[in-house]
């Protein structure tokens, strides 16, 4: 992709999420409610590392909150396309950068950690962006990512019901699981686990927001059945992999010589 193509779909990204910001804020959804469970086990599968942790694409702080309710010290710096996200950041990081993903304003092997949650899928260039996620994270450093999977009627689905909403991009994507390995071992990171996860929750969540349910009903009860549900169900799937998200743990090698790709 050249980089005029790359500035016009960070351009139309930009569009979407000022439209996507009040869905981000809005205190009666049940995804977002659902969500900070979702990023409960992300912070888990992040495990002890050392900091500080980059959220990358980390809009309007989530993660900050849950990561101060669970009393994680992890010396979060948030960053992001949009200010006005970054601006309802309030709770959770020590910095707050604004900036593209495909060229960050960070030196090099600076990041002792990278969180990607649902960031992933709204970046055009995925294998520029992973080239300056590797600069940045120092050897042995490691990231997560979390993005939807895709399976053709649910993304049929989708299709039909963000037709014409303002807040999602025709680049908005879902990565096939081969794809999303393929995609982390190509920007030169090793992969220690992955698994498709969450097989009812995020289509259930959005269903409740969409008939308004989080307004009459308890939401946060709601997420966290939807919650419980999901990892009942992963815990019978000894394959591990019918969920309608990624999740995936990779490290960055110590030494250069680890990696095959292109430098
Ligand atoms: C679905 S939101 C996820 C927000 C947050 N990580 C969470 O889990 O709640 C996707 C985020 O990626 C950000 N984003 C999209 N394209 C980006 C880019 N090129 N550079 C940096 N951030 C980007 C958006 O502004 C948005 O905040």
């Amino acid at each position: 992709m050249d980089e005029q193509d790359r500035a016009l779909l960070v351009a139309e990204e930009r569009e979407a999420q000022r439209h996507a910001h009040a869905m981000y804020v809005d205190d009666r959804s049940v995804l977002n409610k659902w969500e900070e469970g979702v990023l409960d086990r992300v912070l888990d599968w992040l495990g002890d590392v050392n900091t500080p942790v980059l959220d990358v694409g980390c809009g309007v702080g989530h993660l900050g909150r849950v990561a101060v309710a669970r009393g994680r010290r992890l010396d979060l710096v948030g960053f992001d396309l949009m200010a006005e996200l970054l601006a309802d950041a309030r709770i959770g990081y020590r910095a707050l950068v604004q900036g593209d993903i495909h060229r960050l304003p960070l030196k090099d092997r600076s990041v002792a950690a990278m969180i990607l949650s649902n960031t992933l899928h709204h970046v055009p260039d995925r294998p520029v962006a992973l080239k300056e996620l590797r600069r940045v994270l120092a050897p042995g450093g490691v990231v997560i990512c979390y993005d939807p999977r895709r399976v053709r009627p649910v993304e049929a689905v989708k299709r039909l019901v963000r037709r014409g909403h303002e807040a999602f991009t025709a680049h908005h994507y879902a990565f096939a699981p081969a794809e999303y390995r393929t995609m982390l071992e190509d920007a030169g990171l090793e992969i220690e686990r992955y698994v498709a996860v969450d097989p009812f929750g995020p289509l259930l969540a959005t269903a409740f927001d969409m008939l308004r349910a989080g307004t009459f009903v308890d939401r946060d009860r709601i997420a966290s059945v939807l919650v419980a549900v999901d990892r009942a169900v992963e815990g019978r799937d000894r394959k591990g992999g019918a969920g309608l998200m990624l999740l995936a743990r990779a490290t960055k090698p110590s030494s250069r010589t680890a990696f095959r790709g292109t430098p």
